[in-house]
């Protein structure tokens, strides 16, 4: 089962109109690896037969192939220093300047399972109880329905949950559900979880307090990377927060952010934004 330059080239073009991922020259193996399962399963003899059957159409082929090149990789409190500059700064001064209208939105844009969503949760019932009469929402999105019916379901491995997720908090915020373990109802349904194609039009997404976008912007063009980083702009409140991927950066992209420095993290603001409008 290997793969024709043509099929390659076709499987390029299909990803990048799909989810805008870029597949370099000489990814083939990649390829091969994410969709031979996916032949397997969907019945064809060989690759290239399930991909003559994606050059025909098959809308529900191409999205099973689609959500199998994404790389879903993800843990609990990933990265940490994100998190505890959530912890520190972020979310104390959010707290002063919203005082009036007493709403926090949070965005897990590209959220893959939810992990990152959840922790989010956690850390903000765990360190900042005053919170629990605000209004927090967080919403959670990826290009991939199977993700996000994963975030929207809160249920994790227990492989997942011993990747960086403390035992004290496992205990206190998840219940074992068999083999697996539920994030509790009070967390769950602080969640909105929706598909989204951050290449495409972005719809009803409301303005954002924080928006973390971590570890998506590496598969995309340098002028994909600059669409989206104009596009949260548009929903960043202009005091708001955006935390990329340790591998990504808005430098060199869209100079219309300033870098600053939390604890030896890095984040980012809109450059030049007026914060004082936008209290409360
Ligand atoms: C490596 S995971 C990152 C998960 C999480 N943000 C983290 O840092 O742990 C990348 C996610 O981006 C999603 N993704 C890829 N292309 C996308 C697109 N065009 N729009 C939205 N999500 C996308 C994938 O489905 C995958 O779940």
């Amino acid at each position: 089962m290997t793969l024709s330059a043509s099929d390659y080239e076709f499987m390029q073009s299909l990803v990048c109109d799909r989810s805008a991922i870029v597949l370099e020259a000489n990814k083939e193996y990649l390829v091969e690896a994410r969709l031979i399962p996916v032949a397997k399963r969907e019945g064809f003899e060989t690759l290239a037969d399930m991909i003559a059957a994606l050059r025909k159409g098959a809308p529900a082929l191409v999205t099973k192939c689609i959500e199998a090149m994404t790389t879903n990789e993800t843990s609990f409190f990933r990265d940490s220093s994100p998190f505890e500059a959530m912890k520190s700064t972020i979310i104390p001064d959010l707290m002063k300047a919203r005082e009036a209208s007493r709403t926090i939105n949070i965005w897990s844009a590209a959220c893959s399972s939810g992990q990152e969503v959840y922790s989010l949760g956690m850390l903000l019932r765990e360190s900042f109880p005053g919170l629990l009469t605000w209004n927090v929402q967080f919403l959670a999105t990826d290009l991939a329905q199977g993700m996000v019916d994963r975030t929207a379901k809160g249920s994790f491995s227990q492989l997942e949950v011993n990747r960086g997720l403390p035992a004290l908090l496992l205990v206190k915020y998840f219940n074992k559900v068999g083999p697996d373990w539920q994030i509790k109802d009070e967390l769950r349904a602080k969640v909105t979880a929706r598909q989204m194609n951050l290449a495409q039009e972005w719809r009803d997404v409301p303005m954002m307090d924080v928006v973390f976008l971590r570890n998506v912007l590496i598969y995309f063009s340098v002028e994909t990377r600059r669409q989206i980083l104009g596009r949260v702009k548009r929903v960043l409140k202009p005091d708001g927060t955006l935390f990329l991927g340790s591998a990504e950066t808005t430098l060199n992209i869209d100079d219309s952010w300033e870098r600053i420095t939390i604890n030896g993290v890095s984040c980012y603001r809109v450059r030049d934004a007026n914060p004082a409008k936008m209290a409360a």
